[in-house]
């Protein structure tokens, strides 16, 4: 078995936990693995390095990845696709295991269904909202870091009776937002599927105040929408799979309020902090069990799947079946905070 892993998208802790366990399962069978240089620009030129399994275990703990990553994708032009799938052949690959989120696995999905091509994927992103598993890694440790930040800001909330207005990463979706904020004591929660009245959130805040709190904590999605304004963002920029590029919400946000209420505001955005550092033990742990399964996968020739975590059992899904639909944040979650959001 020769097998080629790669990384694709925005990086996160637990990359190289993945990298670690598909090179070391494959070597327990017998067989050799590749990394391929940053994604699917790799895939495209060929670049790669040979991954010895003595020398990634020194991986485990580190952040990003070994192998570099990017938001390449080689469906902008069909002769990148060609390239790729004469690439597999001139390397010899039986099998390729591609760690990414839905953008990544969508190309590996593709790769399967046009091409045949043996690809097997595992679901990574801080962001928490691939569908088919239940929790992806990398997220564990995001929150730890905003949580690590947002307790710092607090201190100097509370010294000044300031709000501080946390711009916290997501895209579309409120899971950083919501389970930062429920980790952090939030007195407000804004994410992208509800709309956000501002009114009702300086009216909550001023109440808080009111009723002794003097300081406010208020954590905002990069992608929540704002009532009579919807998306507020910097750039208008797109990424090579069509995303605007989000941010900016934050320092809207902390204006309107501190114009509103007159309570003094300012407003910090974490940004690529949120996806740096060492994993969590959380974060370690699984993704080395989603490298194990996945190459697992890869020895059996069970292509076109990828691996998911079910409860506590990691699982087999079709990758056409995993990729394409974005998993929104759960209601349930937003329910429970809003006890104390009052
Ligand atoms: O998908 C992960 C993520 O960190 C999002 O939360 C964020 O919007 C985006 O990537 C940022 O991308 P980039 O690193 O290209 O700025």
């Amino acid at each position: 078995m020769k097998a080629a892993v790669l990384t694709g998208g925005g990086d996160c802790p637990g990359l190289n936990a993945v990298i670690r366990a598909v090179v070391r399962t494959i070597h327990n069978a017998g067989g050799e693995t590749i990394g391929l240089i940053e994604g699917w620009r790799g895939a495209i030129e060929a670049n790669f390095v040979p991954l010895n399994a003595m020398e990634t275990d020194e991986i485990l703990p580190r952040g990003g990845t070994i192998l570099g990553s990017s938001r390449t994708n080689p469906y902008k032009n069909p002769e990148l696709v060609d390239q790729v799938a004469a690439n597999f052949a001139t390397l010899g690959l039986d099998a390729l295991v591609a760690i990414g989120g839905d953008d990544t696995l969508g190309v590996a999905s593709k790769l399967y269904n046009d091409h045949k091509l043996p690809t097997v994927g595992v679901p990574k992103t801080i962001d928490n909202d691939l569908s088919s598993t239940d929790f992806t890694f990398g997220f564990d440790t995001c929150l730890n870091t905003v949580m690590d930040a947002v307790d710092k800001l607090r201190t100097t909330a509370e010294s000044h009776r300031r709000v501080m207005v946390v711009e916290v990463m997501g895209r579309h979706a409120g899971w950083i937002t919501c389970f930062s904020g429920i980790a952090c004591a939030a007195d407000a929660i804004l994410v992208p599927e509800r709309e956000t009245d501002l009114d009702a959130v300086c009216e909550l805040l001023k109440r808080r105040r009111a009723s002794g709190k003097p300081y406010g904590i208020v954590m905002v999605s990069e992608g929540a929408k704002l009532k009579g304004e919807g998306l507020v963002t910097k750039a208008a920029k797109k990424d090579e799979f069509g995303h605007v590029m989000l941010g900016g919400i934050g320092s809207r946000v902390a204006e309107v309020i501190g114009e509103r209420t007159g309570i003094e505001t300012r407003e910090v955005t974490l940004g690529h902090l949120q996806r740096g550092g060492s994993p969590s033990a959380y974060d370690r742990v699984l993704a080395t069990r989603l490298g194990i399964h996945a190459a697992r996968l890869a020895l059996k020739g069970d292509f076109g799947k990828m691996v998911a975590l079910r409860g506590l059992k990691i699982v087999a899904v079709p990758l056409a079946e995993a990729v394409g639909e974005m998993r929104t944040l759960s209601e349930d979650f937003l329910d429970e905070a809003s006890e104390f959001l009052r």
